[in-house]
């Protein structure tokens, strides 16, 4: 009988019959590897009849779960307010983002806080991990440090020590000696997650499971557990910047779209308060291609600068770059101005960068693009007191877009004095912000720009 295989996509998880280049589930390049399937077993359940579940009322009354705080309020926020007991929670992040970092001080945040605590690492020595708490000046936290990564060895440990949390540094390295594919494979990186996350809501343990976020089509990345867990954050940032985000894209016990920010230093990473300063305090004199955005990331008010550079293109299809912002969402913008408002932006390069490495999501981001965009092209400066917000539909309409008053009373506590808005938001009452309410685009072209 032929062999039966099968090939799985590393980065989705999805299965394959054939090989293909491209992954028609996600889309992704390269990613199919060709792997055994997870079980052969019989197609049917068979007449054999299972014990049957304990079934309960919705109506009775469940109090919300009691949710342990670490004190490190950025961990916290995005957690949805401290982390949920048997919960399980899923790190993802490029390698040498500082997941590791995060982890080891959430491990002696949460110990000093008074929930029993094991860090396992599967990459590093114990030594190693050690030399790492020294360096973060962690060393008096009582967190308990294994090195392993037997899955079978571990969770004999966690049953055990019966801690509150463990981490498990990272998902790759983990194996179970019941599948025969090398650890990081699409098998063993959902089969340990099943069998991690079904501890945690078996034995009422946290458990914090790291993935590294991979390039190369071999490793499974964290997208493949994604389905499995309560939590999904993505710890992101770019190479060349300190700043790091810590941002929830699933929350089964609180908002997603949560962001919490912290910046890397020579010891650890720094939580950072207020990001709209920070991301802010790299502005310098107003220069023309600078617009600041008033946006909302999950509860909180965030101000970035979005900067444009829009110069004349020696290319037969002009470049459109974009760092921090969809570049779907750029084509479109660009695709309104012209057809809307007459700009037309052929034959010019575009680059498009959101400062200090923060990624903006929000549609309510358009008019400050397309500010940018305009300023850029125009040699005209925004005045610096200026921040913007508003979703631009194809009509070139602005259209309104949530929060108003948080976003203009961050704006506010920054020193800026002037706001547009689209109109129809409800702007609620805040002091010394001048604020002019846009119907649509060329409206805004005309006021701002004079033309
Ligand atoms: P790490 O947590 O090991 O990343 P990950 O687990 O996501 O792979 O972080 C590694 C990077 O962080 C490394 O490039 C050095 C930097 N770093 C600091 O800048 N300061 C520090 O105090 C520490 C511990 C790491
Ligand atoms: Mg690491």
């Amino acid at each position: 009988m032929a062999k039966s295989l099968a090939f799985t996509c590393t980065e989705c998880g999805a299965a394959h019959r054939k090989w293909a280049g491209k992954c028609d589930a996600c889309g992704a390049w390269n990613s199919i590897v060709e792997e055994a399937p997870l079980s052969s077993g019989p197609k049917t359940l068979g007449a054999a009849r299972g014990k049957g579940i304990e079934l309960t009322d919705l109506a009775t009354e469940e109090a919300p779960p009691p949710r342990a705080a670490s004190g490190m309020d950025e961990l916290d926020r995005v957690l949805g307010g401290g982390l949920v007991p048997a919960s399980a929670v899923l790190v993802g992040g490029d390698p040498g983002i500082g997941k590791s970092t995060l982890l080891l001080q959430a491990a002696a945040s949460f110990a000093q806080a008074g929930l029993k605590c094991l860090y396992i690492s599967g990459e590093e020595a114990s030594a190693q991990v050690r030399m790492r708490a020294q360096r973060l000046g962690l060393t008096k936290a009582p967190v308990m440090l294994g090195a392993e990564t037997n899955l079978r060895e571990i969770l004999t440990t966690l049953d055990r020590e019966r801690p509150q949390l463990a981490i498990i540094d990272s998902i790759q390295t983990m194996w179970m000696d019941t599948i025969e594919s090398a650890p990081g494979s699409v098998s063993q990186v959902r089969a340990a997650a099943h069998e991690l996350v079904t501890f945690a809501k078996t034995r009422g343990v946290a458990v914090i499971i790291v993935g590294h976020v991979t390039k190369e089509g071999t490793i499974a990345g964290p997208r493949v557990v994604e389905h499995m867990v309560d939590t999904v954050l993505y710890f992101e940032g770019e190479r060349g910047h300190q700043f790091r985000i810590l941002r929830a894209v699933k929350n089964r016990f609180g908002p997603a779209d949560e962001i919490g920010v912290f910046e890397m230093t020579g010891d650890g990473l720094a939580q950072v308060m207020n990001p709209s300063a920070l991301f802010l305090s790299e502005r310098d004199k107003p220069a023309p291609g600078s617009a600041v955005f008033a946006g909302i990331e999950g509860t909180r008010p965030v101000l970035t600068e979005i900067q444009a550079l829009v110069a004349p293109s020696p290319l037969g299809t002009p470049r459109r770059t974009v760092v921090g912002l969809d570049s779907g969402r750029l084509s479109t913008i660009l695709a309104v101005l012209e057809a809307r408002c007459a700009i037309p932006f052929a034959g010019l390069d575009v680059f498009l960068n959101v400062a200090g490495g923060m990624r903006v999501n929000e549609p309510a981001a358009d008019l400050a693009v397309a500010a940018a965009l305009l300023s850029a092209r125009e040699d005209v400066a925004i005045p610096p007191d200026m921040v913007l917000f508003g979703e631009i539909s194809l009509s070139g309409a602005l259209r309104p877009v949530g929060q108003t008053e948080n976003r203009l009373k961050e704006a506010s506590k920054l020193g800026f004095t002037r706001a547009i808005a689209p109109s129809r938001s409800k702007l609620g009452s805040v002091e010394g912000m001048d604020v002019r309410q846009m119907a649509d685009l060329t409206a805004f072209v005309g006021d701002v720009f004079g033309a």
